[in-house]
């Protein structure tokens, strides 16, 4: 029987909700599958000030390092937003990040014919959408030196290396090379220098790729693309900052935040979570949608396990739940034939992963 450690971060907010459904969802395929998961759960975030008076406590990044992948819900929460920067939940989730060398950040983006309607935007513009976000995730304006906040000034740093930038886009194009060999550099060379090496070293690495079609767009225009005809884009390759706004954006292309995951991989071990955060609006009301967090399981069965036919059978049993109209608050004007809870919901998709 094939067994593998996972370290789980439930972190604040809706992660705890939305994470415990995950782990059913994993519960039940691996019951399924012929291997076995155990758990470790560790503090990050929020949860993590409260009791070790830091965001990232040692032995987190250590019990992660010793893990086969990390699954993690989401930080942050109002409790904790006027802490200085170093000590915010959000500088404990960068630094893991860091720590781990997870520089590529997979975020794909589809819609379920099932959910076509269920968008603000017109459903043949969508049908049919199928898109792989690659965001560069150590490096730019998020990690760049110096950077200070004065009494009357603050600044940031974007800054890529050659290397950084080498590393992100051969991760984009091996993924076109998967998909419909297309990439998409978005950047803003026409003010950044930092994006002018960034669109000279894409062209770079384009050119050990010959079958991939390589084009570059601005970010401005890119944003304004996605949501005029987003079915344009196969892989979209981009920056730490660029690349956490367009994906937010393009969420709404599959109709909610809440469905859509994310793996960040290219270090020790893969991190595996949902795109969104952690919805303090929403936080114990038994509304989130788990959904983004257990695709974000099957990615994690997928890129860190090798587990491809588990990882599809989650994804299956998501698609087949949609179909029959089970549906969380994010998503219930849309075709809903009921409307569940996180909990029912988790539970419904557990039970589907035996059938499909
Ligand atoms: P958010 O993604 O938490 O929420 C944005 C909106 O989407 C809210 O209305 C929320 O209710 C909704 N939403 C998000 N996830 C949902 C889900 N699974 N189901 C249904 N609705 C969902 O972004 P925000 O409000 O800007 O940030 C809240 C906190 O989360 C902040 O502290 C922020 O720093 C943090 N954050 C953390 C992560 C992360 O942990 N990876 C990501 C983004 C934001
Ligand atoms: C995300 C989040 C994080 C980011 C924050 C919480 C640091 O928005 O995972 O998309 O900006 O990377
Ligand atoms: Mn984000």
């Amino acid at each position: 029987m094939r067994q593998y450690k996972l370290a789980i971060i439930k972190g604040d907010g809706i992660g705890p909700e939305i994470i415990d459904e995950a782990i059913k969802v994993l519960d039940a395929v691996s019951s399924h599958e012929n291997f076995e998961l155990s758990y470790s759960d560790f503090l990050m975030g929020g949860a993590a000030i409260d009791v070790f008076g830091e965001p990232l406590p040692e032995e987190t990044v250590q019990g992660c390092l010793k893990a086969d992948a990390i699954l993690f819900g989401a930080i942050g929460g109002e409790k904790w937003d006027t802490l200085p920067r170093e000590k915010r939940p959000e500088t404990g989730l960068l630094n893991l990040r860091k720590a781990l060398g997870v520089f590529a950040n997979l975020r794909p983006v589809s819609v379920y014919d099932e959910l076509v309607n269920a968008s603000t935007l017109k459903p043949e513009v969508l049908k049919g959408v199928d898109m792989m976000v690659v965001r560069e995730l150590t490096g730019g304006i998020y990690f760049g030196q110096p950077r200070a906040k004065e009494a009357e000034r603050a600044y940031n740093t974007m800054v890529y290396t050659k290397e950084e930038i080498v590393r992100i886009a051969k991760v984009a194009f091996e993924s076109a090379m998967k998909r419909r060999k297309q990439v998409c550099s978005v950047d803003k060379a026409n003010v950044l220098e930092v994006s002018q090496l960034w669109r000279e070293t894409v062209e770079e690495v384009a050119k050990e790729y010959p079958e991939v079609s390589l084009s570059h767009m601005y970010v401005d225009n890119a944003a304004m693309q996605m949501i005029r005809n987003p079915k344009q884009f196969d892989v979209v390759l981009t920056g730490n900052i660029f690349g956490d706004i367009l994906s937010d954006e393009a969420s709404m292309i599959s109709g909610s935040i809440g469905l859509l995951p994310s793996a960040s991989v290219g270090g020790q071990v893969g991190l595996f979570e949902p795109i969104h955060g952690s919805a303090p609006d929403i936080t114990g009301q038994g509304i989130a949608n788990p959904i983004a967090t257990i695709l974000s399981a099957a990615m994690m069965l997928r890129f860190a396990l090798g587990e491809e036919s588990a990882a599809s059978r989650i994804e299956k049993a998501v698609q087949q739940v949609l179909k029959e109209g089970y549906r969380t608050k994010d998503l219930s004007a849309y075709e809903a034939k009921e409307v569940c809870s996180t909990s029912e919901i988790g539970s419904i998709i557990a039970s589907y992963v035996a059938k499909v």
